[in-house]
């Protein structure tokens, strides 16, 4: 007999906000346990000899009793192991495919097999469940709970694991991910993503073939480097916009991790996720238990651009830090004066933040080092002490002088990190994570201080903590990461290297999660050389993130491009530099597009450029709402099209802004068709005019007139780009 167990059914049980619905009996032959959201559900399985498998995955269906059908309606070839829809698939015993799991036990033995024990529904809330599975090895004492969590409105669930220890001896997992998804399909075509310094988040597409495609990263510390673990499937067929089922998966974590596409032998595509297990076989004492990182996904059978909005409201919503608050425009100086500065200089640029208008001033890297100055990138990271000849008043009086030009100030910290050039290394050559007997390797020509040691957790805390005990005024931070681990090694490990990996990454968020308790909602940007670590484990902490050193406005409209489909606009920081040959109005028309910053030097703009500028941060904090909080439409491809073109929208259908760019100038093209919009009520009618315009300029566009939501996306509109004019933002509003 098929025992079904729906969430709504749960739902209907449950008093409001209480928890624990029912956990089931093990009594019955077959239990089918549902995880459904608004639009997509997978159905998990228990047979009768107790083996969690999965048995859907995709649309919801709109009768959930018809679930127990899926199964009968496959023809798969044989699965001699009857492990390759495992739930969480085992090593060492029956299974042939990639685990998800292995261990090696207290005596050795290096089998594992995981039967169903009990599995429990918690509804968080209205849109929030939690569903917790408990598995148990019938012959040794290895538990492991699997974690489900999903968010109903956003089609998102995220998957974890918690692995338990309760053998008398020491147990070593040489595997460990957080989710194992099964999904079946004819074809599955991989979006990824690799890149380098400047050259972030490049995208490669491809269909995935039998045998194993694994993303992953051994880098430990700046981890995405060369990939990030975010990805899309595009299943049958490769997705669009606004077509094609697609899912989008991350895992949340900042440091090694591993992702495991298995086409198997049945033609379906096994997804395993979780921590890299390189050079990181984890010791789990007896009693312990270790919890693995969150693995998140969201799947829409519309596209890629509604996974991509599903994806940034639920980020806003539930993952980023303050993703329903604001955030700061900005005046950084790294690309203006790169360490060349002192404190007349900065108190020039604090006016200059003013007659710009943003909000905050941020003062970037070069400010500290004494007996081994930070003058350039050699010497004197570890060494947080203001330099006395650059700040002879200290970065307190600067925040004063900040407070009494009208604008706040933020400062470049990279805490975990040290340059052999400096007192930090001559003083805790035990806290630099090096091999003792081998020479040292530098990247960026510094180092990793050891974050899995208690001790260095202190002091990179106590970096940011007098920081702010200084200044309590001290209004924003970007905390850098430039270096990737060589060497690894850990002195206060012992001979528990092979924890080092892990530990670095917890002991990095035991930090910031002190630095949250105590300073909960101060901005802080997560940057790592550039794009270097971005990911919703680090951004529960962070408010935005640096996507690239390439500030070249051409490159990053295909950057931002990219990042938009995982996070949104709000957490994304722009600035217009002197980077790229475009000019200065599309250098800040492509800024505006997430949170808007400024690096180039402001007292030097030549004619209108500064009232060009002034203005536009003007129709920026106008437009801030829209960008920040509103629902995201990639219009027109870069890769594709002559004209890019990227429209924001409010939830109330109210208004909007588009941003077209020229990024082909062969033969005098230009947006030969009109631009079609999304995201309108074709009902209402809506007025556009075009904004940011240089002075002197003016736009064809008539802002009189007014177009329904049906013409403007059924016919579209012209933004008029051509190569006499490579940019334009529209801004639309409903006429009333
Ligand atoms: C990294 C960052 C830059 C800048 C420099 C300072 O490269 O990505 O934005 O802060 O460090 O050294």
């Amino acid at each position: 007999m098929y025992l079904f167990y729906s969430l709504k059914k749960a739902a209907a049980t449950l008093v409001a906000g209480c928890f624990l619905a029912t956990a089931q009996p093990v009594n019955a032959q077959v239990i089918t346990i549902p995880v459904e959201t608004a639009h997509h559900a997978f159905l998990l399985q228990v047979d009768g000899e107790k083996n969690l498998s999965t048995v859907y995955f995709g649309k919801k269906l709109a009768d959930a009793k018809e679930y127990n059908e899926v199964a009968a309606m496959h023809k798969s070839s044989a699965d001699y192991s009857g492990q390759l829809n495992s739930a969480y698939t085992t090593a060492g015993s029956r299974n042939l495919a990639e685990p998800a799991i292995a261990v090696t036990h207290a005596d050795g033995n290096m089998s594992l097999d995981l039967k169903y024990v009990s599995h429990q529904l918690t509804k968080v809330d209205e849109d929030v469940a939690l569903l917790t599975v408990n598995l148990k090895d019938p012959v040794y004492d290895v538990e492991v709970t699997l974690y489900y969590k999903s968010y109903f409105k956003e089609d998102v669930v995220e998957q974890w694991s918690a692995i338990k220890n309760l053998e008398k001896g020491n147990i070593s997992l040489q595997k460990f991910a957080s989710a194992n998804l099964y999904v079946q399909a004819k074809s599955y075509w991989l979006r990824q993503y690799h890149g380098d310094w400047a050259k972030e988040m490049q995208p490669e597409e491809k269909e995935l073939s039998h045998g194993i495609k694994v993303l992953d990263s051994k880098l430990g510390s700046r981890a995405n480097l060369f990939q990030p673990s975010v990805f899309m499937i595009s299943i049958d067929k490769p997705a669009s916009e606004d077509e094609g089922t697609v899912l989008y998966g991350s895992l949340e974590w900042s440091g090694n991790f591993r992702i495991d596409l298995e086409v198997d032998p049945q033609d379906n595509l096994r997804i395993i996720a979780g921590i890299n297990n390189y050079a990181s076989p984890y010791l789990l004492k007896a009693g312990e238990e270790f919890t693995t990182p969150p693995f998140l996904y969201t799947l829409s059978d519309k596209g890629k651009g509604e996974a991509s909005r599903k994806l940034q409201r639920w980020a806003r919503e539930y993952k980023l830090l303050d993703g329903k608050g604001s955030r700061l425009t900005l005046l950084n100086n790294w690309e203006a004066t790169a360490f060349g500065f002192n404190e007349s200089k900065l108190k020039e640029l604090l006016k200059d933040t003013k007659t710009l208008g943003v909000d905050l001033f941020l003062l970037d890297d070069g400010w500290f080092g004494n007996k081994f100055p930070r003058n350039d990138d050699h010497a004197g990271l570890g060494d947080w002490q203001e330099n006395v000849k650059k700040l002879p008043n200290g970065i307190a009086s600067l925040v004063k002088e900040a407070q009494n030009t009208g604008v706040k100030f933020g400062i470049w910290i990279e805490p975990e990190m040290v340059n052999p050039q400096s007192e930090l290394y001559k003083k805790h050559p035990d806290w630099v994570v090096k091999q003792a007997g081998r020479p040292e390797y530098y990247f960026r020509n510094q180092l990793v201080l050891d974050l899995a040691n208690p001790k260095v957790q202190d002091f990179v805390y106590s970096i940011v903590d007098s920081l702010f005990i200084k200044s309590p005024n001290l209004a924003y931070i970007k905390w850098d990461c430039n270096a990737v681990i060589y060497n690894a090694y850990s002195t206060f490990l012992k001979k528990d290297q092979s924890r080092f990996y892990v530990e670095y990454v917890r002991g990095l968020y035991k930090v910031l999660q002190r630095i949250r308790t105590k300073y909960p909602s101060v901005p802080m940007m997560l940057c790592s050389g550039g794009g270097g670590r971005v990911d919703y484990g680090a951004l529960q902490y962070f408010t935005e993130f640096w996507p690239s050193d390439n500030t070249d406005p051409l490159e990053r409209i295909f950057m931002q491009w990219e990042y938009s489909y995982f996070y949104p606009a709000m957490a994304t920081a722009n600035h217009v530099t002197d980077w790229g040959k475009q000019p200065l109005k599309f250098r800040v028309d492509v800024a505006m597009m997430g949170r808007l910053g400024f690096d180039i030097v402001i007292s030097k703009l030549a004619g209108n450029d500064l009232a060009f500028c002034q203005d536009a941060v003007k129709n920026y904090n106008s437009l801030k709402p829209v960008i920040w909080q509103g629902d995201q439409y990639r219009l027109s491809d870069p890769v594709t099209e002559s004209v890019a073109a990227v429209m924001y929208v409010d939830t109330t259908k109210t208004s909007a802004v588009i941003f077209n760019y020229l990024v082909n100038n062969r033969y005098g093209r230009g947006n030969r068709l009109p631009i079609k919009l999304k995201g309108l009520d074709p009902a209402k009618r809506y007025s556009l005019k075009e904004i940011n315009l240089y002075p002197g300029s003016s736009s064809p566009m008539d802002g009189k007139k007014t177009y329904s939501g049906d013409f403007l996306m059924t016919v579209g509109f012209d933004p008029g780009i051509s190569t006499n004019k490579t940019s334009a933002v529209v801004q639309l509003t409903e006429a009333k």
